[in-house]
């Protein structure tokens, strides 16, 4: 994690934040088979399934099973912690290996056994966190510094803060000019100053939501690090919800489907389904116009619900929205692992 002051004065290079001991527990530290976690760790990964990391696939570029492994449970890579081999490593069928710039920079390492930390919840597809000036944090043990013949990787998990950028913003002529893709995810200041470098890729970018953080990006790749307009470029997670959950959840992970209804009273609309044992829901809402439209992918959003069992809203809340009337399901989730939908309920208002 790097925070730089102007490029070339005398290195005053001053690093990111510490991370607090015990926050991010899901963090992993990529590392060379043969090496110690603070020697030989060269990128991050994020538990998300107890047998499931989560990077960027250049990280696994050239490795095998044979040849990394992970270490989790502590911010501090010269102490103790978890260490667990990979048993599988799975690259994103659509990953292209460019030095500069990949696309589908994703990849998933399937544990030897699994660990004992927390998972960390990946964002939803139709998640409404990664607006343009959103608040995120990354972290990493990557390059504090950017003199080329001391990269100061850390020990120490650091963390910064960085608002989300528009993918528009962020293609800019003055940026990168139409490279980034829908499928990335641009963060950082219009004047540089902190981003990852070099070490933190395959690491989280996380926002905190109503229910806790969830990871919205992948460290992936950008022009030199915390330049002014070369924001960080992210794999954006929710882009490949369905490769990660078809390779990572198996039967035994999935809850059961919830089913839904709609009240509606003098005040409030209500939405309840029934209890189906699991972490939490999530809530998908569509607006729709009378006479009818259909229902397009662009206009779906969702929100996570925890363990809620129920969203209502205040109906004069509802409408002030146009247009009034709103498509709703519910699908619950046991970590990253959703259920099929619910039956669709809707919402008319009059
Ligand atoms: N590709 C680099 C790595 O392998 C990290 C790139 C992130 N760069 C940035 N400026 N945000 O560690």
């Amino acid at each position: 994690m790097l925070v730089q002051t102007s490029l070339l004065a005398t290195p005053r290079i001053i690093g990111g934040n510490r991370a607090k001991p015990g926050d991010w527990s899901w963090m992993a530290a990529i590392v060379s088979q043969e090496l110690a976690p603070v020697k030989g760790q060269f990128c991050g990964g994020t538990l998300i399934h107890p047998s499931w990391i989560l990077t960027a696939a250049h990280c696994t570029e050239g490795e095998t099973t044979y040849n990394i492994k992970v270490f989790l449970g502590a911010n501090d890579l010269t102490k103790n912690g978890e260490t667990i081999g990979i048993k599988r490593i799975i690259r994103h069928p659509n990953y292209n290996y460019n030095q500069e710039m990949p696309g589908s920079d994703i990849a998933l390492l399937e544990l030897q056994t699994p660990s004992t930390q927390q998972v960390i919840r990946l964002a939803e597809s139709y998640n409404v966190l990664t607006q343009a000036g959103q608040q995120a944090t990354v972290i990493g043990w990557g390059a504090t510094m950017t003199t080329s013949y001391d990269p100061g990787y850390a020990d120490y998990l650091q963390q910064t803060t960085v608002p989300i950028v528009s993918n528009a913003q962020c293609n800019a002529p003055i940026s990168y000019t139409g490279d980034v893709k829908k499928t990335m995810l641009c963060a950082g200041f219009t004047d540089g100053g902190t981003d990852a470098c070099v070490g933190d890729s395959g690491g989280p970018l996380l926002v905190k939501s109503n229910t806790g953080w969830q990871q919205v990006g992948i460290v992936s790749w950008g022009e030199g690090c915390a330049l002014p307009n070369y924001y960080g470029v992210y794999s954006r997670v929710s882009s490949f919800q369905s490769f990660i959950t078809e390779s990572i959840c198996e039967t035994a992970d999935i809850p059961d489907s919830p089913h839904l209804e709609v009240t509606i009273d003098e005040k409030n609309v209500i939405v309840s389904w029934d209890d189906v044992m699991a972490d939490g829901y999530q809530f998908y809402y569509a607006p729709y116009s009378n006479p009818f439209s259909s229902i397009t992918l662009d206009n779906i959003e969702s929100i996570d619900l925890g363990k809620n069992t129920h969203f209502s809203k205040d109906l004069s809340l509802l409408k002030a929205f146009t247009p009034h009337n709103f498509y709703v399901a519910v699908r619950a989730y046991k970590g990253n692992c959703y259920s099929d939908y619910s039956n669709m309920g809707t919402i008319t208002l009059h």
